[in-house]
Protein backbone atom coordinates (compact mmCIF):
# COMPACT_ATOMS: atom_id res chain seq x y z
CA UNK A 1 0.00 0.00 0.00
CA UNK A 2 3.11 2.53 0.98
CA UNK A 3 4.27 2.00 -2.95
CA UNK A 4 0.58 2.40 -4.37
CA UNK A 5 0.84 6.21 -1.89
CA UNK A 6 3.91 7.07 -4.22
CA UNK A 7 5.31 7.98 -1.25
CA UNK A 8 3.03 10.12 0.48
CA UNK A 9 1.37 9.50 3.40
CA UNK A 10 -2.20 9.71 2.23
CA UNK A 11 -3.97 8.64 -1.15
CA UNK A 12 -5.76 11.83 -1.05
CA UNK A 13 -2.15 14.07 -0.84
CA UNK A 14 -1.17 11.81 -3.38
CA UNK A 15 -3.98 13.09 -5.82
CA UNK A 16 -3.57 16.33 -4.81
CA UNK A 17 -0.22 16.38 -5.90
CA UNK A 18 -0.98 14.67 -9.22
CA UNK A 19 -3.48 17.40 -10.68
CA UNK A 20 -0.84 19.09 -12.38
CA UNK A 21 -0.45 15.83 -15.47
CA UNK A 22 -4.40 14.75 -14.41
CA UNK A 23 -4.95 18.43 -15.96
CA UNK A 24 -2.32 17.73 -19.14
CA UNK A 25 -4.69 14.50 -19.57
CA UNK A 26 -7.95 15.89 -19.57
CA UNK A 27 -6.76 18.65 -21.88
CA UNK A 28 -4.38 16.42 -24.01
CA UNK A 29 -4.42 16.74 -27.97
CA UNK A 30 -7.94 18.28 -27.15
CA UNK A 31 -7.24 22.39 -27.32
CA UNK A 32 -6.77 23.56 -31.32
CA UNK A 33 -5.84 27.27 -31.70
CA UNK A 34 -5.76 27.09 -34.93
CA UNK A 35 -9.34 25.96 -35.76
CA UNK A 36 -9.57 28.43 -32.23
CA UNK A 37 -11.87 24.90 -30.60
CA UNK A 38 -11.58 22.16 -28.85
CA UNK A 39 -12.04 19.05 -30.06
CA UNK A 40 -13.94 16.27 -28.27
CA UNK A 41 -14.76 13.66 -30.70
CA UNK A 42 -18.66 13.71 -29.32
CA UNK A 43 -21.40 12.52 -31.46
CA UNK A 44 -24.09 14.97 -30.42
CA UNK A 45 -24.87 18.03 -32.77
CA UNK A 46 -24.30 20.73 -29.68
CA UNK A 47 -25.72 23.83 -32.26
CA UNK A 48 -28.86 22.03 -31.90
CA UNK A 49 -30.13 22.48 -28.02
CA UNK A 50 -31.93 25.66 -26.72
CA UNK A 51 -31.26 24.57 -23.13
CA UNK A 52 -28.64 22.54 -20.54
CA UNK A 53 -29.96 20.01 -17.83
CA UNK A 54 -26.60 19.73 -15.44
CA UNK A 55 -27.02 17.24 -13.12
CA UNK A 56 -24.74 15.30 -10.32
CA UNK A 57 -23.73 14.83 -7.19
CA UNK A 58 -21.58 16.40 -4.40
CA UNK A 59 -18.39 17.44 -5.60
CA UNK A 60 -19.27 16.71 -9.39
CA UNK A 61 -22.28 18.77 -8.40
CA UNK A 62 -20.26 22.00 -7.68
CA UNK A 63 -18.22 21.37 -10.90
CA UNK A 64 -21.69 21.38 -12.60
CA UNK A 65 -22.47 24.49 -10.75
CA UNK A 66 -19.44 26.08 -12.27
CA UNK A 67 -20.43 24.75 -15.51
CA UNK A 68 -23.40 26.57 -15.83
CA UNK A 69 -21.92 30.17 -15.03
CA UNK A 70 -19.29 28.84 -18.54
CA UNK A 71 -21.93 27.80 -20.49
CA UNK A 72 -24.40 30.73 -19.67
CA UNK A 73 -21.38 33.16 -20.18
CA UNK A 74 -19.67 31.73 -23.52
CA UNK A 75 -22.69 29.76 -25.63
CA UNK A 76 -25.54 31.92 -23.79
CA UNK A 77 -27.52 28.67 -22.90
CA UNK A 78 -29.99 28.80 -20.28
CA UNK A 79 -28.10 26.14 -17.84
CA UNK A 80 -30.26 24.79 -14.91
CA UNK A 81 -28.18 23.13 -12.26
CA UNK A 82 -29.91 20.05 -9.82
CA UNK A 83 -28.35 17.86 -7.08
CA UNK A 84 -29.32 14.00 -8.96
CA UNK A 85 -31.33 13.28 -6.27
CA UNK A 86 -34.11 16.06 -6.21
CA UNK A 87 -33.59 16.26 -9.93
CA UNK A 88 -35.15 13.22 -10.46
CA UNK A 89 -37.79 13.52 -8.51
CA UNK A 90 -39.02 17.60 -9.51
CA UNK A 91 -40.96 17.14 -12.35
CA UNK A 92 -38.34 19.10 -14.54
CA UNK A 93 -39.15 20.59 -17.81
CA UNK A 94 -37.41 18.77 -20.79
CA UNK A 95 -37.79 18.01 -24.62
CA UNK A 96 -35.66 16.86 -27.59
CA UNK A 97 -33.68 20.25 -27.62
CA UNK A 98 -32.63 19.79 -23.60
CA UNK A 99 -28.89 18.15 -23.30
CA UNK A 100 -28.76 16.35 -19.98
CA UNK A 101 -24.62 16.37 -19.08
CA UNK A 102 -24.81 14.44 -16.04
CA UNK A 103 -21.40 14.64 -14.31
CA UNK A 104 -20.00 11.50 -12.44
CA UNK A 105 -16.33 10.30 -11.32
CA UNK A 106 -17.39 7.13 -10.65
CA UNK A 107 -19.99 6.48 -13.02
CA UNK A 108 -21.88 4.80 -10.95
CA UNK A 109 -23.82 6.64 -8.40
CA UNK A 110 -27.17 5.83 -8.78
CA UNK A 111 -29.15 8.95 -8.06
CA UNK A 112 -26.90 10.92 -11.02
CA UNK A 113 -27.81 7.45 -12.84
CA UNK A 114 -31.47 7.24 -12.51
CA UNK A 115 -31.77 11.31 -13.15
CA UNK A 116 -30.35 10.52 -17.18
CA UNK A 117 -32.59 8.28 -17.31
CA UNK A 118 -35.57 10.59 -15.84
CA UNK A 119 -34.24 13.11 -18.73
CA UNK A 120 -33.81 10.79 -21.52
CA UNK A 121 -37.86 9.52 -20.89
CA UNK A 122 -38.81 13.06 -21.08
CA UNK A 123 -36.63 13.38 -24.46
CA UNK A 124 -33.09 14.37 -23.54
CA UNK A 125 -30.43 14.13 -25.53
CA UNK A 126 -27.20 13.30 -22.76
CA UNK A 127 -23.97 14.15 -22.10
CA UNK A 128 -21.80 12.36 -19.85
CA UNK A 129 -18.72 13.61 -18.03
CA UNK A 130 -16.95 10.91 -16.18
CA UNK A 131 -13.47 9.45 -14.97
CA UNK A 132 -14.34 5.78 -14.68
CA UNK A 133 -14.28 4.31 -18.48
CA UNK A 134 -16.97 1.47 -19.63
CA UNK A 135 -18.75 2.37 -16.09
CA UNK A 136 -22.62 2.58 -15.86
CA UNK A 137 -23.74 5.76 -17.09
CA UNK A 138 -21.34 5.77 -19.93
CA UNK A 139 -23.07 2.84 -21.43
CA UNK A 140 -26.29 4.72 -21.18
CA UNK A 141 -25.61 8.68 -22.26
CA UNK A 142 -25.70 9.29 -25.96
CA UNK A 143 -22.11 10.67 -25.44
CA UNK A 144 -19.20 10.47 -23.08
CA UNK A 145 -16.58 13.14 -22.36
CA UNK A 146 -14.11 11.46 -20.60
CA UNK A 147 -12.12 13.52 -17.97
CA UNK A 148 -9.04 11.32 -17.62
CA UNK A 149 -8.09 11.90 -14.13
CA UNK A 150 -6.72 8.08 -13.60
CA UNK A 151 -8.29 6.28 -10.76
CA UNK A 152 -8.86 8.08 -7.54
CA UNK A 153 -8.71 6.43 -3.99
CA UNK A 154 -9.51 9.12 -1.38
CA UNK A 155 -13.07 9.14 -0.64
CA UNK A 156 -12.92 12.96 -0.90
CA UNK A 157 -12.63 13.83 -4.50
CA UNK A 158 -9.70 16.07 -5.21
CA UNK A 159 -8.26 15.26 -8.61
CA UNK A 160 -11.28 14.47 -9.85
CA UNK A 161 -12.61 17.51 -9.57
CA UNK A 162 -10.05 19.67 -11.27
CA UNK A 163 -10.57 17.48 -14.52
CA UNK A 164 -13.91 18.05 -14.50
CA UNK A 165 -13.78 21.65 -14.05
CA UNK A 166 -11.27 21.62 -17.18
CA UNK A 167 -13.90 19.42 -18.97
CA UNK A 168 -16.83 21.59 -18.44
CA UNK A 169 -14.50 25.07 -19.86
CA UNK A 170 -13.94 22.83 -22.97
CA UNK A 171 -17.59 21.28 -22.94
CA UNK A 172 -18.59 25.02 -22.55
CA UNK A 173 -16.18 26.50 -25.48
CA UNK A 174 -17.54 23.71 -27.99
CA UNK A 175 -21.11 24.10 -27.34
CA UNK A 176 -19.86 28.20 -27.30
CA UNK A 177 -17.95 27.93 -30.75
CA UNK A 178 -20.83 25.42 -32.12
CA UNK A 179 -23.95 27.74 -31.78
CA UNK A 180 -21.70 31.23 -32.84
CA UNK A 181 -21.76 32.64 -29.74
CA UNK A 182 -17.85 32.73 -28.74
CA UNK A 183 -15.91 34.57 -31.02
CA UNK A 184 -12.54 32.90 -32.39
CA UNK A 185 -9.92 35.91 -30.80
CA UNK A 186 -11.75 34.59 -27.19
CA UNK A 187 -11.89 31.39 -28.07
CA UNK A 188 -8.06 31.36 -28.58
CA UNK A 189 -7.25 33.07 -25.47
CA UNK A 190 -9.27 30.87 -23.40
CA UNK A 191 -7.42 27.99 -24.94
CA UNK A 192 -4.07 29.15 -23.92
CA UNK A 193 -5.37 30.28 -20.81
CA UNK A 194 -6.49 26.62 -19.88
CA UNK A 195 -3.04 25.62 -21.48
CA UNK A 196 -1.07 26.90 -18.13
CA UNK A 197 -3.18 25.18 -15.75
CA UNK A 198 -1.00 22.11 -15.75
CA UNK A 199 1.73 24.76 -14.46
CA UNK A 200 -0.40 27.05 -12.76
CA UNK A 201 -1.63 24.12 -10.30
CA UNK A 202 2.33 22.95 -10.09
CA UNK A 203 2.92 26.31 -8.85
CA UNK A 204 -0.38 26.66 -6.35
CA UNK A 205 0.81 23.20 -5.15
CA UNK A 206 3.90 25.18 -3.55
CA UNK A 207 1.94 27.54 -1.73
CA UNK A 208 1.54 24.50 0.74
CA UNK A 209 3.42 25.66 3.90
CA UNK A 210 1.27 28.98 4.36
CA UNK A 211 -1.76 26.35 4.02
CA UNK A 212 -0.29 24.53 6.70
CA UNK A 213 0.48 27.78 8.52
CA UNK A 214 -2.97 28.80 8.47
CA UNK A 215 -4.35 25.12 9.20
CA UNK A 216 -2.42 25.00 12.50
CA UNK A 217 -3.50 28.22 13.04
CA UNK A 218 -7.63 27.58 12.82
CA UNK A 219 -7.86 23.95 13.74
CA UNK A 220 -9.49 24.22 16.63
CA UNK A 221 -12.07 26.45 15.33
CA UNK A 222 -15.27 24.83 15.56
CA UNK A 223 -17.35 26.19 12.57
CA UNK A 224 -15.95 27.75 9.66
CA UNK A 225 -17.45 29.63 7.19
CA UNK A 226 -16.94 30.08 3.48
CA UNK A 227 -17.65 32.81 0.77
CA UNK A 228 -17.27 34.01 -2.68
CA UNK A 229 -18.61 35.13 -5.58
CA UNK A 230 -19.39 34.29 -9.44
CA UNK A 231 -17.91 31.30 -10.50
CA UNK A 232 -15.96 31.28 -6.92
CA UNK A 233 -19.30 30.69 -5.33
CA UNK A 234 -18.84 26.56 -6.12
CA UNK A 235 -15.81 27.23 -5.12
CA UNK A 236 -16.40 28.13 -1.75
CA UNK A 237 -18.93 25.25 -1.59
CA UNK A 238 -16.57 22.82 -1.98
CA UNK A 239 -13.81 23.95 0.54
CA UNK A 240 -16.38 23.82 3.18
CA UNK A 241 -17.75 20.29 1.42
CA UNK A 242 -13.87 18.58 1.71
CA UNK A 243 -13.27 20.74 5.62
CA UNK A 244 -16.50 18.85 6.71
CA UNK A 245 -15.77 15.74 5.00
CA UNK A 246 -12.30 15.03 6.01
CA UNK A 247 -11.36 17.08 9.12
CA UNK A 248 -15.24 16.78 10.51
CA UNK A 249 -15.12 20.43 11.29
CA UNK A 250 -18.41 22.16 11.16
CA UNK A 251 -18.10 24.43 7.45
CA UNK A 252 -20.66 26.26 5.47
CA UNK A 253 -20.46 28.24 2.56
CA UNK A 254 -22.28 31.12 0.87
CA UNK A 255 -22.34 33.06 -2.11
CA UNK A 256 -20.80 36.19 -0.58
CA UNK A 257 -22.86 39.15 -1.62
CA UNK A 258 -26.15 37.04 0.49
CA UNK A 259 -24.01 36.99 3.16
CA UNK A 260 -25.81 40.11 4.78
CA UNK A 261 -29.10 38.04 4.48
CA UNK A 262 -28.34 35.15 7.81
CA UNK A 263 -25.11 34.60 8.03
CA UNK A 264 -23.43 37.56 8.89
CA UNK A 265 -25.24 36.57 11.97
CA UNK A 266 -22.62 34.02 12.66
CA UNK A 267 -19.84 36.40 12.49
CA UNK A 268 -17.45 36.37 15.83
CA UNK A 269 -14.06 36.49 17.02
CA UNK A 270 -13.79 32.48 16.82
CA UNK A 271 -14.95 32.12 13.24
CA UNK A 272 -12.75 32.04 10.33
CA UNK A 273 -14.03 33.22 6.80
CA UNK A 274 -12.22 31.86 4.25
CA UNK A 275 -13.23 34.58 1.16
CA UNK A 276 -12.39 33.73 -2.39
CA UNK A 277 -11.05 37.31 -3.37
CA UNK A 278 -8.93 36.33 -6.81
CA UNK A 279 -9.04 38.95 -9.50
CA UNK A 280 -12.26 39.32 -11.61
CA UNK A 281 -15.06 41.33 -12.15
CA UNK A 282 -16.51 41.43 -8.55
CA UNK A 283 -13.25 41.44 -6.75
CA UNK A 284 -14.37 45.38 -5.42
CA UNK A 285 -17.68 43.66 -4.37
CA UNK A 286 -15.77 41.00 -2.33
CA UNK A 287 -13.59 42.93 -1.02
CA UNK A 288 -16.15 44.98 0.41
CA UNK A 289 -17.47 41.76 1.89
CA UNK A 290 -14.32 40.99 3.69
CA UNK A 291 -14.55 44.52 5.09
CA UNK A 292 -17.93 43.54 6.14
CA UNK A 293 -16.76 40.63 8.21
CA UNK A 294 -13.42 41.98 9.42
CA UNK A 295 -15.68 45.34 11.08
CA UNK A 296 -17.80 42.38 13.34
CA UNK A 297 -14.77 41.26 14.47
CA UNK A 298 -14.52 38.05 11.68
CA UNK A 299 -10.92 36.37 11.13
CA UNK A 300 -10.60 36.76 7.57
CA UNK A 301 -8.43 34.32 5.76
CA UNK A 302 -8.49 35.68 2.20
CA UNK A 303 -7.27 33.54 -1.06
CA UNK A 304 -6.13 36.55 -3.39
CA UNK A 305 -4.22 36.52 -6.41
CA UNK A 306 -0.21 37.06 -6.51
CA UNK A 307 0.69 40.90 -6.47
CA UNK A 308 -2.83 41.34 -4.43
CA UNK A 309 -0.99 43.81 -1.43
CA UNK A 310 -3.51 45.78 -0.45
CA UNK A 311 -6.14 43.06 0.71
CA UNK A 312 -3.24 42.44 3.68
CA UNK A 313 -4.68 45.38 5.17
CA UNK A 314 -8.07 43.66 5.47
CA UNK A 315 -7.49 40.04 5.84
CA UNK A 316 -5.73 38.24 9.02
CA UNK A 317 -4.04 35.83 6.57
CA UNK A 318 -3.79 35.42 3.12
CA UNK A 319 -3.10 32.90 0.97
CA UNK A 320 -2.02 33.73 -2.77
CA UNK A 321 -2.61 32.19 -5.65
CA UNK A 322 -1.18 32.60 -9.36
CA UNK A 323 -3.48 35.40 -11.76
CA UNK A 324 -5.07 33.51 -14.12
CA UNK A 325 -8.61 34.15 -16.37
CA UNK A 326 -11.35 34.88 -14.10
CA UNK A 327 -13.22 32.23 -15.62
CA UNK A 328 -10.60 29.44 -14.95
CA UNK A 329 -9.98 30.91 -11.46
CA UNK A 330 -12.07 28.00 -9.61
CA UNK A 331 -9.28 25.36 -11.00
CA UNK A 332 -6.21 27.13 -9.21
CA UNK A 333 -8.49 28.21 -6.44
CA UNK A 334 -9.68 25.19 -5.14
CA UNK A 335 -6.34 23.42 -4.54
CA UNK A 336 -5.06 25.62 -1.35
CA UNK A 337 -8.78 24.78 -0.14
CA UNK A 338 -8.20 20.77 -0.53
CA UNK A 339 -4.90 21.54 1.01
CA UNK A 340 -6.16 23.07 3.90
CA UNK A 341 -8.92 20.52 4.44
CA UNK A 342 -5.94 17.84 4.89
CA UNK A 343 -3.68 20.02 6.76
CA UNK A 344 -6.52 20.35 9.02
CA UNK A 345 -7.80 16.49 9.18
CA UNK A 346 -4.28 15.52 9.63
CA UNK A 347 -3.27 17.91 12.80
CA UNK A 348 -7.09 16.69 14.36
CA UNK A 349 -5.95 12.95 13.62
CA UNK A 350 -8.49 12.06 11.29
CA UNK A 351 -8.47 9.33 9.06
CA UNK A 352 -8.24 11.40 5.68
CA UNK A 353 -8.67 9.08 3.30
CA UNK A 354 -11.76 6.97 4.92
CA UNK A 355 -14.12 9.43 6.73
CA UNK A 356 -16.59 8.00 8.67
CA UNK A 357 -20.21 7.27 7.22
CA UNK A 358 -18.68 8.22 3.79
CA UNK A 359 -18.51 6.08 0.58
CA UNK A 360 -16.49 6.55 -2.43
CA UNK A 361 -19.11 5.61 -4.59
CA UNK A 362 -23.04 5.71 -3.68
CA UNK A 363 -24.70 3.15 -5.58
CA UNK A 364 -28.09 2.78 -3.17
CA UNK A 365 -29.95 5.29 -2.73
C1 LIG B 1 -19.83 10.31 -2.89
C2 LIG B 1 -18.37 10.69 -2.69
C3 LIG B 1 -18.13 12.11 -3.16
C4 LIG B 1 -18.60 12.28 -4.60
C5 LIG B 1 -20.06 11.87 -4.77
C6 LIG B 1 -20.46 11.79 -6.22
O1 LIG B 1 -20.61 11.05 -1.99
O2 LIG B 1 -18.01 10.57 -1.32
O3 LIG B 1 -16.74 12.40 -3.10
O4 LIG B 1 -18.42 13.62 -4.99
O5 LIG B 1 -20.27 10.57 -4.22
O6 LIG B 1 -19.72 10.76 -6.83
P1 LIG B 1 -19.52 10.60 -8.36
O7 LIG B 1 -18.74 9.32 -8.52
O8 LIG B 1 -20.90 10.50 -8.99
O9 LIG B 1 -18.78 11.78 -8.87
Amino acid sequence: EAAEKGGYPHYMLKEIYEQPWVLENTLGGRLHEEEANVELGLDLDLARFDRVHVIACGTAFYAGWVGKYLIEELARLPVEVDVASEYRYRNPVVDERTLAVVISQSGETIDTLEALREAKRRGAASLGVINVKGSSITRETDATLYIHAGPEIGVASTKAYVAMLAAMEMLAIALGRARGTLDAGTARRLLGELRKLPRLVEETLERRPIVAHVAEKYHQATDFLFLGRHVQSPTAYEGALKLKEISYIHAEAYPAGEMKHGPIALIDPRLPVVVLATQGPLYEKTLSNIQEVAARGGRVIALASDGDEGIRQHAEDVIYVPEVHPLLAPIVSVVPLQLLAYETAVLLGRDVDQPRNLAKSVTVE
